[in-house]
């Protein structure tokens, strides 16, 4: 991706559009993917081989060495966790077969210094902990980040589950992008405790981030039902990227990931199937720039007239808001 290429929304299937990036394009990666539903996803084996050296240095076929089987970016032995998982939980096979293509096509788009973000619930993060750990490599990953929000009903036999989960992934532990004080800091808990100049200063945050959900009457509302807060967002770009480099989200919903990455002056490609969402994200980017809209995977991309719209979505989001009183 060079830097003259024009901002890309696309609508297609995104397992069609990834093999038409180039490697290692992008620094950063964020997927919020459709929560597994218990139906049948569309699945589709992954093609890609390449040749890895194992834990004990055996050369074998990366992703394939048959049909559907991936051994893994660090040589682990992928497939056989993925096995032993899958077989425990067969509910999750299908999501993972539908995200499982994907990720190697994020991985391999990922540039050295990059970093994937993958957005899951507390149903699926610990299934696809495992596999990622497997597929990425341990030491690849770097955080788990918690998204608190408390907001909705509550239920009374169970602690209600008001979190979701984050997992944090780098292509390269050596050589990733990662600045924490270009993040916005947070107000301290205990202000007290603190100098008034650090109370003042804020602090840096943690990998527990309390933060209230898209407002339904806010300023950010879109009216995409899974939106993201830009506030959530905003910290992900602000830590993983610099500006001028590229990101990439291709299950872009409303486009938080890309109307972030526009005011912190990053680049973006976003991709998603849903033609409410291309409609969505039509009006949120209407007032950005050199955004180019793309019909279908290989389609030629249209840029669109720029004119004042009144979603309001893509000024800078606020501090993050902690969820002090709520109910
Ligand atoms: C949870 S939503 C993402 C919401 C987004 N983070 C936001 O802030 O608005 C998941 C999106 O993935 C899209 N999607 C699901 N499968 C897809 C596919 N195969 N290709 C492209 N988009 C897909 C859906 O249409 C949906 O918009």
């Amino acid at each position: 991706m060079t830097p003259d290429e024009p901002d890309r929304i696309i609508h297609a299937d995104n397992l069609a559009v990834l093999p038409t990036l180039p490697d290692g394009a992008f620094t950063l990666v964020y997927l919020d993917p459709p929560f597994n539903t218990g139906r049948a996803q569309k699945r589709q084996s992954t093609r890609h081989v390449r040749v890895e050296a194992t834990d004990d240095g055996e050369l074998v076929p990366g992703f394939g060495g048959g049909a559907g089987t991936i051994t893994g970016f660090a040589g682990r032995r992928y497939e056989r966790i993925r096995g032993d998982l899958l077989r425990y939980d067969d509910r999750f096979d299908d999501y993972w077969g539908f995200l499982e293509p994907r990720l190697v096509e994020a991985w391999r788009l990922l540039a050295d210094d990059g970093t994937l973000y993958l957005h899951l619930d507390y149903r699926e993060a610990h299934y696809a902990k495992v596999l990622l750990d497997a597929l990425f490599g341990r030491e690849c990953f770097l955080n788990e980040l918690i998204w608190a929000y408390d907001y909705g009903a509550k239920a009374k036999r169970k602690w209600p589950t008001k979190h979701d989960t984050i997992l944090v992934y780098v292509k390269n532990p050596s050589t990733y992008w990662f600045d924490s004080t270009a993040v916005d800091r947070e107000p301290y808990m205990a202000p007290g405790l603190v100098t008034p100049e650090k109370a003042e200063l804020g602090k840096l945050p943690t990998d527990v981030w309390w933060h209230t959900i898209v407002s339904p009457t806010g300023r950010e509302k879109t009216g995409y039902p899974t939106q993201k807060p830009e506030g959530i967002l905003r910290r992900i770009v602000q830590a993983s990227t610099r500006e001028g480099d590229w990101v990439l989200d291709f299950f872009a919903g409303s486009g938080t990931t890309g109307a972030v990455a526009a005011t912190l002056g990053r680049r973006f490609v976003l991709v998603d199937e849903n033609p409410e969402a291309i409609g969505v994200m039509r009006a949120r980017f209407a007032n950005i720039e050199g955004v180019a809209f793309q019909e279908g995977a290989d389609g030629a991309a249209e840029a669109i007239a720029t004119e004042a719209v009144t979603t309001g979505a893509v000024e800078p989001a606020e501090a993050v808001e902690r969820v002090e009183a709520v109910e």
